[in-house]
């Protein structure tokens, strides 16, 4: 998935609750998915009323909060390693204290506070909304705790603590919309750690969207591990394309973008809304995972390969200039280098405008674990090399394509590579690197495209819209 991004443009404290000198220090470290971003987003919010504003440095940390990703076997060893560097934190300011939540966090429960005992605090992914409380409790007691609810109290407003005025922002704002998966796909242990998919209230998403936008958000990112089955379990239920009618009515959002989307689930109404829905950008990430209708069955994707392309070609009459990216990975338990071929067979037929690869890991839960034969990691690794060359030829070629149009850039920052440029986003997502005032920050700009690279756009601005 695209990484989240981190601008930020309300960060100052506004004098409400506890005076400067009571402010308590929180770092954050997140790994993994969008919404696990929002998550600690949560987090921020629900404990800025309780004087802690964020720091970048651990060591001069209160309070550390790990947001732990474990959808794969390596991003689960990248948890292990930094609490490993934790350790030596924790030894030098025994005050601070140290919680891990997040999806590996849910997976290993108690056992985490077993392995790592300088851990004060052990939450679920369905407990981020007792973090105050448990804080509190460790405060008072100075023992470690493990909290771990089947489900959230709710996933309204109240979710993000009413104290708003407090909230950060940032020109592209995340919101979550459905927490969960029930796709069970078989080599997925998200299901198993992130539980049964539930959706939040339309009134709920609409408020909090209201309230990102007069804080100066200008896009709004609707998140779910699969937005397409939103609102299926509401009362009264609502589609997908529904919900984002009623943002871009409602709301005075400028762009609107949303992920992910299970091919299965994509249905004509939606595809219809990249048509009919101004505000709503031309990108979709659509993951496909694997080219051959064998390895599709066996990981219970439960669409072809043909119906894959045809969902695609569709889009494209409803959009013509829709930029497409998905997921991809090698090495699933028996898949074979004919397989694979109908992996790349797909990638060229498609032409994607990225991909994000992955080599197949055995995840604890997923049914595929139990599946044989497992496919050796220099073949993995072989194929993923091939696979990703393929794709950065696409992508350098697409990006090269861009080059004499002008875009409308949504102004997120100032680059970060820190020559003095702006960067931003053309409406299919794409990256743009150019040189302007930074009184353009959180406005649409007009860019042509002068140069394409393989991760990026260099432009010249154009005019301002607005
Ligand atoms: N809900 C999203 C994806 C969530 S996980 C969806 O359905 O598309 C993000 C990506 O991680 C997946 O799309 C998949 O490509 C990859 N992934 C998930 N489990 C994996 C595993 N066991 N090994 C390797 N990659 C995996
Ligand atoms: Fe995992 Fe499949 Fe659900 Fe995505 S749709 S989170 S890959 S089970
Ligand atoms: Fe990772 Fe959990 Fe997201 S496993 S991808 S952080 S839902």
């Amino acid at each position: 998935m695209m990484p989240a991004n981190k601008v930020i443009i309300d960060t100052q404290y506004d004098g409400q609750g506890p005076c400067n000198d009571n402010l308590k220090k929180l770092y954050i470290h997140t790994f993994g998915c969008q919404m696990n971003e929002y998550d600690s987003l949560r987090v921020e919010r629900m404990l800025a009323p309780e004087g802690y504003i964020t720091t970048s440095d651990p060591k001069k940390a209160d309070l550390i909060f790990i947001n732990t990703c474990s959808v794969r076997e390596k991003a689960e060893q990248k948890v292990y390693s930094l609490l490993g560097r934790l350790k030596r934190i924790k030894a030098r300011s025994p005050h601070t204290i140290i919680v891990v939540g997040g999806c590996v966090a849910q997976q290993l429960q108690e056992n985490l506070l077993n392995r790592f005992h300088y851990v004060d605090i052990v939450i679920g992914t369905k407990g981020i909304s007792k973090l105050p409380e448990l804080i509190k409790e460790v405060q008072n007691t100075r023992k470690s705790l493990g909290c771990f609810p089947d489900h959230e109290e709710s996933c309204g407003m109240e979710w993000l603590s009413p104290n708003t005025s407090q909230w950060k922002t940032e020109i592209v704002a995340p919101v979550t919309i459905m927490q969960g998966c029930d796709n069970f796909c078989s080599y997925c242990i998200v299901p198993y750690v992130r539980g049964r998919e539930y959706s939040r209230k339309p009134e709920d998403i609409l408020q909090e969207i209201e309230i990102l936008l007069e804080k100066g958000a200008k896009e709004i990112l609707l998140l779910g591990q699969n937005v397409n089955s939103y609102g299926k379990n509401l009362d009264p239920p609502i589609t997908f394309a529904n919900l984002i009618k009623l943002v871009a009515q409602k709301t005075k959002v400028t762009r609107i973008r949303f992920t992910t989307s299970h091919p299965k689930d994509l249905t004509e109404e939606l595809m219809q809304c990249f048509r009919d829905v101004p505000q709503l950008c031309p990108q979709l990430h659509l993951p496909f995972q694997a080219g051959s209708d064998r390895i599709l069955k066996r990981m219970n994707r439960r669409y072809t390969q043909k119906e894959y392309l045809t969902k695609v070609e569709k889009l494209r009459t409803y959009r013509s200039d829709i930029a497409i990216t998905a997921d991809v990975m090698v090495g699933f338990p028996g898949e074979t280098d004919e397989d694979f071929r109908e992996t790349m067979k797909v990638i060229e037929e498609v032409q994607f405008d990225g991909l994000f690869s992955f080599r197949y890991s055995d995840r604890p839960f997923a049914p595929s674990s139990r599946m044989y034969p497992k496919v050796d990691e220099k073949t993995k690794s072989r194929w993923l090399t091939e696979l990703q060359s393929l794709q950065a030829d696409i992508t350098l070629k697409k990006n090269q394509q861009e080059v004499g149009t002008s875009r409308e850039v949504l102004v997120e920052g100032e680059s970060k590579a820190g020559n003095g440029q702006l960067t931003g986003r053309t409406p299919q997502g794409r990256i743009v690197n150019f040189y302007g005032p930074k009184s353009l920050i959180g406005k649409i700009v007009v860019v042509k495209i002068i140069e394409g690279y393989a991760h990026s756009l260099k432009g010249e601005l154009q005019k301002q819209n607005n």
